[in-house]
């Protein structure tokens, strides 16, 4: 019998393939240009996201991490601020918060999509709250016609972490273009992927851009004048060619993505012991993973497909407020959050996956069950 090759959780090298060409030349023009921190092919990349995101504002920046707290920093929160964040996503949405000087309050999540629960966000709201940091975990989008209707009757601010759904839609917009400051990641493993770190904030507000633009490069304005204490938050150029040349395939390697979302929730439907990820109805999901829930037995499932030769990770193996750094937050407050991180399992989803390999890891999540 033909022995069966691995199936990696994700596969970069086959995306290059397909780049290849285009991005080689992308990259050399920026060598040969010798511009290499911020400039035209940095602008022209921004233009090209405002016009991809529906927003009239972009700016490029050194990652998402940085896109969360020159977010933060631009909207003058800082000690003595409550923001409210989900307590179920990666640890630079709370990071952030943390590094401005203001204090996280965790809500939890809806089980059925992984993302803030609106009557968690209405139930934490106090005097000091300043803002709400919604994440469109996976790649869908949160409920953000309820939470920007609550953040608007209290007068707080909107940050979107949009780091894993560029590309994504909800009945109240275009992930990113809801809020009043949408922060995307281009690190190389999401849905738009540099050949670096680099991340995108986008706005509304032309004021806020200005500021947003001034903060990016140490508060100066003009050169050597700081009106603003910033810092350096630029996107290089070499990351701006590469994205420009990759933003041309997104739509398609999206498409795939969903492609093959459709194709596992109709293989897996039906399995007792596996819950399936959902698409809100008026919602466009990404699919920058697919995650299935196996509570009680992950791990065992997970081990399982690894013995086949199969990858899987765990997004996120700890709820934010149980994370060493937040060791005095009180235990078991978001039960949904906890839940989650015990029974998560992320399936392979990249765009370039086959019929054929989709079929052996439906074939072998199955025989176990
Ligand atoms: C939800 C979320 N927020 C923020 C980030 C931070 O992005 P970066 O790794 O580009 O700093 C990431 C990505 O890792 C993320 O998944």
């Amino acid at each position: 019998m033909k022995e069966q090759q691995p199936i990696p959780f994700i596969d970069l090298g086959a995306q290059y393939e397909t780049v290849k060409q285009p991005l080689e030349a992308a990259v050399l023009s920026v060598l040969r240009s010798q511009q290499f921190i911020l400039g035209p092919t940095v602008k022209n990349f921004e233009s090209a996201c405002e016009a991809y995101c529906n927003v009239p504002f972009a700016m490029g920046v050194s990652s998402g991490t940085d896109a969360l707290l020159i977010a933060l920093m631009a909207l003058g929160i800082g000690p003595g601020d409550e923001v409210i964040v989900p307590d179920f996503s990666f640890f630079a949405t709370v990071g952030s918060v943390v590094r401005v000087g203001a204090t996280p309050v965790f809500v939890d999540i809806d089980p059925a999509t992984f993302n803030m629960d609106p009557a968690a966000v209405s139930a934490a709201i106090t005097s000091a709250t300043k803002a709400v940091i919604p994440v469109h975990l996976f790649g869908q989008c949160a409920d953000m016609t309820s939470i920007v209707a609550i953040a608007r009757k209290h007068g707080i601010f909107v940050i979107e972490d949009a780091a894993q759904a560029i590309g994504a839609s909800c009945e109240a917009g275009n992930a990113g273009a809801i809020g009043d400051i949408g922060c995307f990641s281009f690190f190389p493993t999401k849905n738009l992927g540099g050949i670096g770190d680099g991340g995108l904030v986008t706005c509304q507000d032309p004021n806020l851009y200005n500021r947003l633009i001034q903060l990016r490069n140490h508060g100066s304005s003009p050169k050597y004048n700081h009106v603003l204490v910033g810092g350096n938050f630029r996107l290089d150029a070499i990351q701006a060619a590469a994205l420009s040349v990759k933003l041309n395939y997104l739509d398609s390697w999206t498409k795939a993505r969903r492609e093959h979302a459709s194709y596992y929730s109709a293989s897996l439907q039906g399995i007792d012991g596996i819950e399936l990820p959902t698409e809100v109805a008026g919602n466009k999901h990404v699919y920058h993973q697919y995650v299935i829930k196996v509570p009680g037995r992950r791990d065992e499932l997970r081990r399982r497909l690894s013995d086949a030769g199969i990858g899987t990770e765990i997004y996120y193996p700890k709820p934010l407020h149980k994370q060493p750094c937040f060791q005095n937050t009180p235990d078991d407050h978001c039960p949904q959050a906890q839940h989650a991180s015990e029974s998560v399992l992320a399936l392979p989803i990249f765009p370039e996956l086959t019929k054929e390999q989709l079929d052996r890891i439906c074939n072998a999540i199955s025989e176990l069950f």
